[in-house]
């Protein structure tokens, strides 16, 4: 039996609601691991002894970041595409199709390592859970195996067959549903965890996200969904009906879309990312959280719309752009990540939940506002 003590902690975020405050901070702590699970967490003065001992030496720990929406099952990039943007032009979700063109001409392999690559970059700046998606395949082989590369990478898979129509199915798109809910998701299910569609203007109306989510939540998948990246629609309210975990973007939403999400169980993933690098206005976080609702925050890590693997990078931009506390965008990142995808096992560090850490080369979060760009991750221990 090896036990493991982190040691010499200046500042723990341990997220545990029972300590009272959103980030649940101590101060002079210690956290004690064995078998991968926290076994203890309490005053440094106070720490048992251990096989090994990691000395923190004054730094902050916090929990692993969980990075609850990424598209990292494709090839190719679209850097050309945000060059364009950069200098005047809007973010456009055609774009998509040219990635599921480069994604069905790829072998499984290079699928496999460049998803790999992207996971291994999240890993390096602090992300110990990861959500990962389809939806750049759109064809039933092509679904079919990058859920099951996304499933070699996460336990947190999701089938997004509902991206956008397919172009062979320009003129049929209600064909594409019923592929969709059909036979795709037949292949897709026993590699997912969960199902999502991107309900908006020019990809799937409600009533098609709505048939979509119910068929996959009928051979027991969870629901998740995009809704409010380009416009309001109804598919945020939808996303609360149907008993979502997550919705995401929310971007645009109306005071019915608000009171909604305060009154249901849905998170409202935010993706500062994509606003950063679409230049679209901003979601509103304070009128979320100041009616009660629960804030994750991702990366959206994709080709099209955010690049970007780094949670510290959007818990900077949350900070300051969406006017999020220090501690709100953290618990955002880390237990807010874990309720969106229904877990409590991570994005907390108390007795019994998975040991996921990160030490970081300050004394405070604080600075993984404070000080954007810089790479404060100074190990990462996982399980
Ligand atoms: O979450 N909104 C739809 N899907 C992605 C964008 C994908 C792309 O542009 O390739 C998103 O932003
Ligand atoms: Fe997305």
């Amino acid at each position: 039996m090896t036990s493991m003590l982190v040691d010499n902690i200046a500042l723990l975020v341990t997220n545990d609601a029972l300590h009272g405050s959103l980030t649940a901070e101590r101060s002079a702590a210690a956290v004690v691991i064995e078998h991968g699970l926290v076994a203890w967490v309490g005053d440094a003065v106070d720490a048992p002894a251990a096989d090994e001992r990691i000395d923190a030496d004054g730094r902050c720990v916090i929990p692993g970041f969980v990075d609850s929406h990424s598209h990292l099952v494709f090839a190719g990039d679209r850097a050309d595409e945000f060059e364009h943007r950069m200098t005047g032009q809007a973010y456009a979700a055609g774009g998509i199709r040219r990635t599921v063109a480069a994604t069905r001409a790829a072998t499984d392999a290079d699928l496999l390592a460049n998803a790999g690559r992207l996971v291994a970059e999240m890993r390096a700046q602090g992300t110990t859970t990861v959500e990962i998606k389809s939806g750049y395949g759109l064809s039933v082989a092509d679904e079919e195996r990058s859920v099951a590369i996304a499933r070699r990478l996460t336990a947190e898979t999701t089938y997004l067959g509902a991206h956008v129509v397919p172009p062979e199915f320009t003129d049929d798109p209600a064909g594409y549903v019923e592929l969709v809910t059909g036979e795709m998701l037949a292949a897709c299910a026993p590699h997912a965890r969960w199902i999502d569609v991107f309900c908006e203007t020019g990809a799937f109306d409600e009533d098609q996200a709505r048939a979509i989510l119910r068929a996959g939540q009928a051979v027991g998948l969870g629901a998740r969904m995009h809704a409010g990246q380009l416009g309001v629609s109804g598919g945020v309210r939808l996303a609360v009906e149907l008993g979502a975990a997550s919705v995401d973007h929310c971007t645009f939403l109306a005071d019915a879309d608000v009171d909604a999400l305060a009154a249901g169980d849905t998170v409202a993933t935010l993706l500062p990312g994509v606003e950063f690098s679409t230049r679209q206005p901003y979601p509103d976080a304070r009128r979320l959280i100041d009616a009660g609702v629960t804030v994750a925050i991702a990366t959206d890590c994709n080709p099209g719309s955010s690049f970007t693997s780094s949670m510290p990078f959007c818990i900077a931009v949350a900070v300051r752009d969406l006017r999020m506390s220090p501690a709100e965008a953290l618990w955002a990142a880390t237990a807010g990540g874990a309720r969106s995808l229904w877990r409590d096992d991570v994005g907390v560090i108390a007795v019994g939940k998975r040991a996921d850490l990160v030490l970081l080369d300050a004394p405070s979060y604080v600075h993984l506002a404070y000080r954007p760009g810089v790479p404060l991750v100074h190990r990462v221990i996982t399980g």
